[in-house]
């Protein structure tokens, strides 16, 4: 789902650098640390799309498990040496951003998920990230890497890759094609700003302790049908459409398998922690997200071209 067009306002600036490297690499990935002396890794780097994992399972246990040990593996080299040479400064941390569905799922009536709740993934997506969490709390307490994990609930906004339900929906509805839900479309999420998540993964990398895990969450639930029609509202309103014509492309299709009901996040540990509040509301941060679409044709020409297009023209004949 990365994308250099993603990239444009940030390509030219100072502190910017891109290098193209598979994280299953392990040579390529020492020569970039070599060159870059990095204070730390933010680990984002991730197969992520529960769908596409339950269709072919094979990249999402070689980018996620293998590629995070890959990447705990050269930065445990790049510290040993660091530290040996540079004594001043043996700082180093290595923080693995992950997902709040290694917990499973929730009924309607359970409390949110905390940093305690016990690891049970549902699908070949959750289970790789939970295999990949705990190989990095692993190498924490085996080697001493100074690690942090942060499991974060469902994001959007701009640039989101549109196999994700919101902007799928926004670019099916701007093109009349049929707004697909899963089963009855009651399953809940729990939905956060993508900035508001920058902003927890900045705070935590500066200020969160090493060797802790800290959950990420907007408060912020809706099922997916309520969603999806408010969403439907708000492009309409958008497009000058006459109210509910969105709301009319609304198809249920034939459930995900293994679909969990319910995810939700409780954040404390991180508030009282960092000071880290969301800031977008969701009726904000949703207008953000459709005004961003709509100003982006050329982001989506990029994105929505080629591989993307037959994988999703390919699952729709299927549902
Ligand atoms: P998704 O964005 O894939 O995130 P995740 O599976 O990681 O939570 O899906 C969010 C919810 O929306 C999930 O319950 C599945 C549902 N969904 C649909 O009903 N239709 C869709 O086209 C998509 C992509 C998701």
């Amino acid at each position: 789902a990365g994308n250099l067009a993603s990239l444009g306002e940030v390509i030219n600036h100072e502190n910017f650098a891109f290098e193209k490297v598979d994280i299953c690499d392990g040579p390529a990935l020492a020569e970039v640390f070599l060159k870059h002396q990095p204070d730390g890794v933010m680990h984002l780097a991730a197969e992520s799309h529960v769908d596409r994992s339950i269709d072919g399972p094979g990249d999402f246990i070689k980018t996620n498990i293998d590629g995070t040990y890959t990447l705990l593996e050269a930065s445990r080299s790049y510290c040993q040496r660091r530290d040996r040479s540079d004594s001043e400064n043996p700082d180093f941390r290595f923080h693995h951003v992950s997902t709040d569905e290694v917990y499973g799922q929730l009924t309607e009536f359970d409390e949110p998920f905390t940093e305690e709740t016990p690891y049970d993934p549902s699908s070949p997506y959750s289970a790789s990230k939970a295999a990949s969490d705990h190989l990095v709390r692993a190498w924490g307490r085996t080697f001493g890497l100074p690690i942090v994990i942060t499991n974060c609930s469902n994001n959007y906004g701009p640039r989101h890759f549109p196999e994700k339900l919101i902007p799928h929906m926004i670019l099916n509805a701007l093109a009349g094609k049929p707004l697909p839900v899963y089963g009855d479309g009651r399953q809940i999420r729990d939905w956060l700003f993508v900035e508001d998540h920058a902003q927890a993964i900045d705070s935590i990398f500066h200020k969160g302790k090493s060797g802790e895990v800290y959950n990420i969450g907007g408060n912020n639930e809706w099922k997916n049908i309520d969603l999806i029609n408010f969403l439907c509202y708000t492009m309409d309103q958008k497009l000058g459409r006459e109210e509910g014509t969105s709301a009319k492309l609304i198809t249920y299709v034939r459930d995900r398998p293994g679909h969990d009901l319910r995810y939700a996040i409780d954040a404390s540990k991180l508030i009282s922690e960092t000071g880290w509040r969301p800031q977008v509301t969701f009726e904000v941060g949703l207008e953000r997200t459709v005004n961003w679409y709509l100003a982006n044709q050329e982001w989506l020409k990029h994105v929505t071209s080629g591989e993307y297009l037959r994988y999703y023209e390919n699952m729709y004949e299927d549902r």
